[in-house]
């Protein structure tokens, strides 16, 4: 990425907004399962269809680490100390780890094959159960934290919207 833009390019921008639609929709729904009540299987049908949609999002999480990595960053937006440039980019990485951790999780906590809309077969990776309950608790607690650290995103965001640093636009 050209460090004399201070805009995402194409490919990031997509990328961006793919994987917040699906995190975001998997993180709702996948909390609102946890705690509230549902109809049995209206609540196995989501479940199945976020498996679905999470495994196919995997390599498309693969591209943008790679893209990230080979495309770096554009400037940083005018206005901000270099302290607020290097905690916004901790809190970018701590996003990419997290994401990497629940779908790691989420791979190895299942206890069946999973049928990729006819496409593939996503196997069961480990057969022992304590480990497939290790993955399952770690799934749950990195959702969460992952939840709690876009919302920190978003508030991160509307506050420099509000100080009047279109940080938005360089992902439009
Ligand atoms: C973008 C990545 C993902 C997000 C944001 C996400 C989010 C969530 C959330 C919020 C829950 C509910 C956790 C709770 O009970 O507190 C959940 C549960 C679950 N997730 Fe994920 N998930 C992701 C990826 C995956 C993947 C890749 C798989 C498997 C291939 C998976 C399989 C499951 C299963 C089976 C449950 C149900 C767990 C249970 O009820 O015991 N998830 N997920
Ligand atoms: C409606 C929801 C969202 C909005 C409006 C939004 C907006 C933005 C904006 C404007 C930026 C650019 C920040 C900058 O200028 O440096 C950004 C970057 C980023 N966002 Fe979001 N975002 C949203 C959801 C998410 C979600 C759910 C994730 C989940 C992981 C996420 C992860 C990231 C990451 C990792 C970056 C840094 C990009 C990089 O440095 O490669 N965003 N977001």
């Amino acid at each position: 990425m050209s460090k004399l833009t201070s805009q995402f390019d194409m490919t990031a921008k997509y990328l961006h907004w793919i994987s917040a639609v699906v995190i975001l929709w998997a993180s709702i729904s996948g909390l609102y399962i946890a705690f509230f009540e549902l109809e049995p299987h209206i609540k196995i049908s989501i479940l199945n269809f976020n498996v679905l949609i999470t495994t196919i999002f995997i390599p498309l999480f693969c591209w943008r680490i790679y893209h990230r990595i080979k495309h770096g960053l554009p400037q940083p937006p005018p206005g901000m100390s270099a302290l607020e440039v290097k905690f916004a980019h901790f809190g970018h990485t701590l996003l990419y780890v997290l994401v990497s951790l629940v779908l790691l999780s989420g791979v190895l906590m299942m206890d069946r094959d999973v049928t990729v809309f006819q496409l593939f077969i996503l196997p069961q990776l480990l057969q022992d159960q304590s480990s497939i309950q290790f993955f399952e608790g770690m799934h749950l607690y990195t959702c969460r934290l992952l939840a709690l650290l876009v919302i920190c995103h978003l508030a991160a965001l509307i506050k420099h919207e509000i100080m009047g640093r279109r940080i938005l636009k360089r992902m439009l």
